[in-house]
């Protein structure tokens, strides 16, 4: 009994000894608590470098977004195509998920193998063997019937600006194929896949393995947010709140982040924690310098780890009596497989026995114990480091969420977890005691990350398919060069047929005369009272002009606004101008003219009046029809200044000398004309849209005349009225129209300017909700009342400058509960119709021009436009895309813009001095 006893104790004694040996010898790789809790804080702040845009750029820990939002919700379904490349093996897999989310996910999944010449030599031809094995898969499968969507598992680092793109940043573990590091892997498995022909696919999403686990667990498991992969390489990624993500617009809602742990330490952080061991590893490696937290960990390196430690062990006589193998020497003979089989519970020792002696070893039981404890050692140093880093993740998730403890599913793959006999047990039982405050489940990610991957891919189907439709509504808006030629051809129809006597009455264009005659010569001088209506602002102005100086015009003016009951009102008694008499020009004018001094002067008004009116004179036009947001009865069809002056008189207070009725598109060019000689055009882009130029009398059929020019107001706005541009009028475009206070007229106006831009986009914004592709597919009543889109708001929301977030804000405060998604999808439909609306304009614009050219007989003219509006001036895409269209048109033309800084106010007291030395020049006898 005695002699057992002292058996048994001269053994444990024994094996003590190989233990403390050993121990001993990899003292620095036996992690302490607090060793671990500082791996722990070093790997916290190595995500928040990762996180952060200024450290980014040089952070190790590179924590790539992956554009997954959300863990499978069960809405997934269908039938999808996996590829799974870059762990221990290459698969090719079918998966088909249900309608039920209880009906189960069915897989058939095929192994390929990769050469290692494909491993280590050109990419193309890696990718065209992943293609080749795909098109046998499918072939062997009889699959090929209909287009499938495909799900990509690349299991490398790659930075994704999208589900569908993976720019490789660099290889790890056993891959190093030329020409991919740098290129988008989705692009170039598209190339290959087209390459070998005859399969029809479409890869749709791209997902790193972690995230594929992650996703495959969360299948089952709702609280999945962690996915984290120890095998042939090791890596995590866990759901990130979007607040945080700097390198992603957007903070609201989640995503989940690819850590590339396995880099962690790379930049030195871990320098104290690397051994002798480690460093030779790294040396020996494809990437030195790169992944060492990986080769710490995973299992490509761990039976490395062994072999160099026992190398050297044995070396130093510290085993096997001081004897060395070839086999031992030689790389890559001891593997992490036979870690898993040493550590076994029973026949461990057996199966050390047998694996050294395979190693040309003669190993006594003494060496079995040790070799053993090396083993363990080496493996239980991977499960801490995981472990720490993991902890790191489980504590900014239960921060993030604000909560105490946090309760959580984390998904696990890799050949390391899955088969090495001791390592779950150990990595669970130290991730509790670092997080005693995350609770926290370790899900095996049993059918790999394909079933993951295909989540993904169905979740990006449902987008790309959301996608589709939003393109294909905004496709209407998108002009040809070919159809913005026609337009101009069409439009310069039109002003020919506006010019032409005998159809002149029923011309859509209507190309009214204005009997300005010429653009300011520098002569005019004098006080001037202005009135400007018809654009956002109503004016009132007093415009002083020194003679023979340019530049040397003072303006004084102010702005009213004009209720909307005097822009629609029907008074019975009054019409709109005793409205505006009454409640306003007479105050103002007063106000006005007690603060310049100037009470009891009797001043030249000159009258800018932006609306159609059929002239016979400088001071005599009939309002032909309100455009714009004006309908007031009683006016259509009368002259504008009679009204206005009746108006005047009924309240019998002040005199005003109404010289010159002026449209808006004149008075800007006059303004212009006045600093550049060359303007010869005026364009309205604001609340309407216009445009008038100076036209040869010959060419004017209807007025009397053939001598000198005439500016001639096309009201352009009305292009279209003759159904001429029904092949580009959207069913928005018509929708506006039929809303409109004056439906089937002004059809060019009603899709070229601001009044009528921001209730185009809202339509198609109306038409996406319905589809549920925007705000959740619920239509608000904000998003019902007319008019919210004001140009400035379109212009705002287009502006380059703004970071979705800030797009977001500004719809917000629309009153549109928007998400950054939604606020994408605005913005492009705002870039859409107002894009179309500068093309038409510069088609119009283009026709004009080429007009004047050819009445002169020039090969090529050099002209200034003088332009004005809301929509010229605040949008920051219109001006340019507008005279990008006019090059391209006209391209013999040579057309500057200029734009109208005062208004049209000083133009219109140009004409009105213009008007007035006319005048006098006819009393004066000569
Ligand atoms: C598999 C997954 O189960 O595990 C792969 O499907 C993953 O996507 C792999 O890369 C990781 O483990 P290993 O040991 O094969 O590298
Ligand atoms: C102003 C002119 O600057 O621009 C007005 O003075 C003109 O006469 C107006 O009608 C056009 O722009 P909007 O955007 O105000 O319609
Ligand atoms: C390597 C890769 C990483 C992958 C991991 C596990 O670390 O860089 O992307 O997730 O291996 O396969
Ligand atoms: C409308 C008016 C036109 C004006 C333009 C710009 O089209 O009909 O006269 O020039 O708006 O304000």
């Amino acid at each position: 009994m005695f002699a057992v006893h002292l058996l048994s104790f001269y053994f444990s004694k024994l094996q003590e000894d190989q233990i403390k040996k050993v121990d001993r010898y990899l003292y620095a790789m036996r992690l302490s608590d607090d060793q671990l809790a500082d791996i722990s804080a070093r790997f916290r702040q190595e995500m928040e470098k990762g996180l952060s845009n200024e450290s980014n750029a040089t952070a190790a820990v590179k924590m790539l977004p992956t554009h997954v939002y959300s863990t499978p919700d069960g809405s997934e379904k269908g039938e999808f195509l996996a590829l799974d490349l870059g762990g221990s093996k290459f698969k090719v897999l079918q998966v088909k998920v249900s309608e039920d989310r209880k009906g189960k996910v069915q897989m058939e999944s095929e192994t390929f193998p990769i050469p290692e010449e494909f491993l280590n030599g050109r990419g193309t031809e890696l990718f065209e063997h992943v293609a080749e094995s795909l098109k046998s898969f499918l072939r062997k499968h009889h699959i090929n019937h209909t287009r499938k969507a495909l799900g990509f598992t690349f299991s490398f680092p790659c930075a994704q600006s999208k589900i569908d793109e993976g720019v490789l940043l660099s290889w790890s573990k056993n891959f190093k194929a030329r020409g991919v590091q740098g290129n988008n892997v989705v692009q170039l498995l598209r190339k290959a896949i087209q390459k070998v022909g005859d399969v029809d696919v479409d890869v749709l999403a791209m997902v790193n393995d972690t995230v594929g686990a992650m996703m495959t667990c969360g299948y089952d498991d709702q609280n999945c947010e962690v996915g984290v992969i120890i095998g042939t390489g090791t890596n995590a990624c866990y759901i990130e709140e979007m607040r945080h993500i700097d390198l992603v617009e957007g903070d609201e809602g989640r995503m989940c982040i690819n850590t590339e742990w396995g880099a962690f330490g790379d930049d030195g952080v871990l320098d104290d924690f690397i051994t002798s061991f480690d460093r030779e590893i790294d040396a020996a490696s494809i990437n030195p310098g790169k992944q060492l937290f990986e080769k710490m960990v995973s299992g490509m390196y761990m039976g490395e780890l062994v072999r160099l430690i026992l190398l050297k062990m044995a070396k130093k006589g510290l085993l096997f009596r001081g004897q060395v193998s070839d086999a031992l020497r030689t790389k890559g003979t001891f593997q992490t497989k036979h870690i898993c089989l040493i550590e076994q519970y029973k026949g461990g020792l057996e199966n050390t026995k047998e694996i050294l002696e395979d190693l040309g070893l003669n190993p006594s039981e003494d060496d079995c114990i040790a070799v053993q404890h090396v083993c363990t050692i080496v493996s239980f140093r991977s499960a801490n480091l995981v472990a720490a880093a993991l902890a790191a993740i489980l504590t900014r998730i239960r921060e993030n969420k604000k909560l105490k403890t946090l309760r959580t599913t984390v998904g696990v793959d890799g050949t390391v977890y899955r088969t090495h006999p001791q390592y779950p047990k150990r990595l669970h039982k130290v991730v509790r005691h670092l997080v005693p405050d995350c609770h926290v489940r370790f899900v095996l990610s049993e059918s790999g990350s394909a079933k993951g991957a295909a989540m993904v891919t169905a979740v990006a189907q449902r987008l790309a398919s959301q996608r589709k439709e939003i393109d294909d509504t905004l496709a209407a808006f998108a002009l040809s060069p070919t159809q913005l030629q026609e337009v101009k051809a069409k439009m310069r129809v039109e002003l020919e047929r506006g010019l032409k006597k005998d159809s002149h009455p029923t011309a859509s264009v209507k190309m009214l005369p204005t009997y300005v005659y010429r653009t300011p010569d520098g002569t005019e001088r004098g006080k001037y009272l202005a009135l400007d209506l018809g654009g956002t602002n109503f004016r009132v102005l007093v415009v002083k002009i020194r003679t023979g100086m340019r530049n040397s015009v003072r303006m004084y003016n102010k702005i009213y606004a004009i209720p909307l009951e005097i822009m629609q009102g029907t008074g019975e008694e009054y019409n709109m101008f005793t409205i505006i008499i009454l409640y306003k020009l007479r105050n103002c004018i007063s106000d006005f003219l007690d603060y310049m001094g100037m009470k009891n002067t009797r001043l030249p008004l000159g009258f800018t009046f932006s609306f159609p009116c059929n002239q016979t004179g400088i001071d005599k036009g009939d309002l032909v029809c309100w455009t714009k947001g004006f309908k007031a009865t009683e006016c259509e069809g009368y002259d504008v200044v009679d009204m206005l002056r009746e108006a005047i008189k009924r309240r019998n207070e002040f005199d005003l000398d109404i010289v010159a009725i002026v449209n808006d598109t004149v008075g800007t060019m006059m303004t212009c004309a006045y600093e550049d000689p060359k303007c010869q055009i005026g364009l309205i882009a604001g609340t309407g849209s216009n445009v008038c130029y100076m036209e040869e009398m010959k060419n004017i059929e209807f007025v009397e005349g053939d001598e000198g020019q005439m500016c001639v107001n096309t009201e352009w706005g009305g292009f279209g009225a003759n159904d001429n541009i029904e092949d580009i009028r959207t069913r928005y475009d018509r929708e506006v129209d039929g809303g409109s206070l004056n439906p089937g007229k002004q059809r060019f106006e009603k899709m070229t300017s601001g009044m009528y831009l921001g209730e185009i986009v809202r339509r198609i914004l109306i038409d996406l909700t319905k589809h549920g592709l925007l705000f959740r597919g619920r239509i608000t009543e904000r998003l019902k009342t007319k008019g919210i889109f004001e140009t400035k708001f379109l212009s705002q929301i287009e502006s380059d400058r703004l970071a979705l977030l800030q797009v977001r804000s500004i719809l917000q405060h629309l009153g549109l509960d928007s998400t950054c998604d939604d606020s994408i999808i605005v913005k492009e439909v705002c870039g859409a119709v107002s894009r179309r609306a500068a093309q038409l304009c510069g088609a119009g614009m283009a026709a004009v021009v080429d007009k004047i050219r050819e009445n002169r007989g020039l090969d090529n003219l050099e002209i200034t436009v003088g332009v004005d509006g809301t929509l010229y001036k605040l949008h920051p895409h219109f001006s340019t895309i507008l005279k990008d269209t006019v090059r391209e048109l006209a391209p013999n033309c040579k057309v500057d813009f200029i734009l109208s800084e005062d208004g049209s106010g000083k133009g219109a007291a140009l004409i009105t001095a213009v008007a007035q030395q006319h005048y006098t020049d006819k009393q004066e006898p000569h």
